[in-house]
């Protein structure tokens, strides 16, 4: 439906693509669908006004043109109340048949719990950072950068900032919404297929912002409970039981422990890395590669403007300490295999 209208959109937005499922304009979850069907409603409803409005125009461009023999000046009218009253009940008509849709979906989507007869429903805290995303799961773990939920059900989020107001945003799935200090929002999102999902900060929030990108994961069910599972099993582990990382375990320890977690739940100023390696990008952004993940390491300001990660230049963290560093960061994995995706 709304195929012509489809394509008006996409060359307006083209501009947004290039980026995986980054587009509101192949909705992938109930709630992204009614967005989609609402600006579809709007698109018809704005095309019939300006349809209606140049067919009056240009037919009294015609009708009433200077014929010949019109050399008197028209009859001058000062108002009609009829027509006073026709333009101003259809425009609130019209509105209305956006309102009423818009103000019912708007609620349903604040539902903030769910319903009793449903089981095991999926709750994440999401905290925005400057400029990263923190997501607390119930069972006691930290997940940063990459949010992963179950397909097929609704994932219930409760969203809050730690410096200043950002806005959780996976276009693909649904609407966004404000991630405010001091404040819980509440917000669920539901994916009808698995797939890796694009998510962005859609509040200006600093010289960053632009780049403050996640992902959102969808497993099938069982895949989710087995990464939870995983996840928690990780929470626990201090030491790494590959012998082969120790050093850089250590240089971990020194180097990265005051600002990253790895295991354990709860906040830190940068992100949690207890599943760094599963990680598609690094910063958010960056593909995920050593020599992007050392460059990034050397001098994260190169990369993302204003971000809080300190420096590694080499005269505080050696080739050698660099590269057992990175093979520890790599043994942070928690999926088996690779992603289908
Ligand atoms: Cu956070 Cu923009």
């Amino acid at each position: 439906s709304g195929r012509l209208s489809l394509l008006v959109m996409l060359l307006l937005m083209s501009g947004c693509f290039g980026n995986e499922n980054l587009t509101a304009l192949d909705p992938k979850g109930p709630q992204a669908q009614w967005i989609f069907n609402n600006m579809v409603l709007s698109l018809y409803i704005m095309a019939f006004v300006t349809l209606v409005v140049f067919a009056i125009f240009f037919y009294i461009l015609a009708k009433f043109r200077r014929k010949e023999g019109d050399d008197e000046y028209p009859k001058q009218v000062h108002g009609s109340t009829v027509l006073e009253i026709t333009w101003t009940v259809i425009p609130i008509l019209l509105l209305l048949v956006l309102f009423v849709p818009t103000i019912m979906g708007t609620f349903e989507f604040a539902e903030s719990q769910a319903p009793e007869d449903v089981e095991d429903a999926v709750y994440i805290d999401v905290t925005g950072h400057q400029y990263w995303w923190q997501f607390d799961y119930e069972e006691g773990f930290t997940a940063g950068q990459e949010v992963y939920i179950p397909t097929g059900e609704r994932v219930y989020f409760t969203l809050n900032a730690q410096d200043v107001i950002h806005s959780f945003w996976v276009p693909a799935l649904g609407g966004k919404i404000d991630t405010v200090p001091g404040i819980e929002n509440t917000l669920w999102l539901e994916a009808t297929e698995p797939g890796t999902y694009m998510g962005k900060c859609a509040e200006l929030c600093g010289p960053s912002h632009a780049l403050m990108d996640f992902k959102l994961i969808a497993l099938e069910r069982e895949d989710y409970d087995q990464w939870v599972e995983d996840m928690v099993a990780k929470a626990d582990v201090e030491q790494p039981e590959d012998s082969s990382v120790q050093q850089g375990y250590e240089v971990f320890q020194e180097s990265c422990i005051s600002c990253h977690a790895v295991g354990g739940a709860g906040s830190a100023s940068g992100p949690t890395l207890t599943n760094f390696a599963d990680r598609k990008t690094i910063a958010g952004y960056l593909e995920n590669t050593d020599e992007q993940l050392e460059a990034w390491i050397r001098n994260p300001d190169e990369f993302k403007q204003d971000n809080n990660m300190i420096p590694f230049p080499e005269e505080d963290l050696s080739a050698d300490e660099m590269d057992a560093l990175i093979a520890y960061l790599r043994s942070l994995d928690v999926r088996e295999e690779d992603d289908p995706e």
